[in-house]
């Protein structure tokens, strides 16, 4: 079945709400009062739909997140059962310090259809084909870039790989830069670095490293709708993330996840940008209205576009 195109507009409505919500905080230096404005904004307008929603991915488990807290029920009661990821606010960091590129994200899938995902890390890659077999997150740096390159019909030279500037990647970025490969480091923000790889226009070939669980299911779920390649696998570093994963219903700890078994059937995404990034433009005030871009994915009806919209103060 497909999710009604009707809930596009109203789900677009929630990340345009918490990104206006948010923007307030831009450069105030205060990551925490940025997220809970993005946060309360977003429950508040899920509350509002008609539709029998439940979160699988949101700001942590109930004892640690009040808010938004996975198995959360949302919504008026009435409607579709919908399984709900959120990061209300990607790139605390960025709004905190009035940067580029935060974002307010959701993805919507039918109940059972969105996986549940850990807050841990992810091991994470993502190329614009989604032919199996060029990349793989058990190939070396050097294996993944000769297939790529391969397939493109080019050298590594001219390719760029998209990264977050993290010590825990300095061998990968030592690798790269010995592939001659071009950078693209990016200091936060790993949902909008997947989705460098949908458009030719940005400029970025592969993106991979270790990134939040939560940001790669949201990502692989618009990289689906782009019919892009993406893999993940969660790394436990805890006993109690590991005993976590299992009460999850995770049982294989190391297993690699491929898109189809992230999300499957229909899916919608938005991201609202914050502050101006490369995928969309920030929260603009203009006299007595404000001005959003939206980024939208509708995996059955094939829609991919940045949404402009401007809504009253
Ligand atoms: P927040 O918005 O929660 O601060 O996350 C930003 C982010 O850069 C994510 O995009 C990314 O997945 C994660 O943090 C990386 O985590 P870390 O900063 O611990 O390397």
């Amino acid at each position: 079945m497909a999710i009604d195109k009707k809930f596009i507009e109203l789900f677009h409505n929630v990340t345009v709400q918490a990104a206006f919500a948010s923007h307030y905080l831009i450069g105030k230096k205060n990551k925490v009062a940025a997220d809970k404005a993005a946060v309360d904004s977003m429950r508040n307008e899920l509350n509002k739909i008609n539709m029998n929603g439940q979160i699988v991915i949101g700001e942590g488990e109930l004892d640690k997140a009040p808010m938004l807290y996975i198995g959360e029920k949302l919504g008026t009661g009435k409607g579709p059962y919908l399984d709900i990821a959120v990061d209300p606010l990607e790139g605390t960091n960025f709004v905190a310090n009035n940067l580029p590129g935060a974002l307010s994200v959701i993805a919507i899938a039918e109940n059972s259809n969105l996986f549940n995902a850990p807050e841990t890390y992810m091991d994470k890659i993502a190329i614009s084909s989604s032919e199996n077999g060029i990349v793989d997150l058990d190939n070396s740096v050097s294996q993944n870039i000769e297939n790529l390159a391969e397939y493109k019909n080019t050298q590594p030279n001219n390719l760029t790989a998209c990264i977050l500037d993290r010590p825990r990647h300095k061998e990968y970025i030592d690798q790269l830069k010995a592939l001659k490969v071009n950078l693209r480091l990016i200091s936060d923000g790993d949902i909008s670095g997947a989705l460098l790889v949908t458009n030719k226009d940005y400029n970025v070939d592969i993106f991979f490293g270790i990134g939040g669980g939560p940001e790669g299911v949201l990502a692989a779920t618009a990289l689906d709708s782009y019919g892009c390649y993406f893999q993940g696998r969660f790394l436990f570093e805890s006993e109690n993330d590991k005993l976590r994963a299992k009460k999850m219903g995770i049982e294989n700890l190391e297993k690699k996840y491929e898109i189809n078994e992230i999300v499957s059937g229909d899916s919608i995404f938005c991201a609202t940008g914050i502050t101006t990034g490369d995928l969309v433009k920030g929260i603009n005030i203009l006299q007595d209205s404000f001005s959003s871009e939206t980024l939208i994915t509708h995996k059955s009806t094939g829609i991919k576009k940045v949404v402009k919209s401007n809504h009253k103060i």
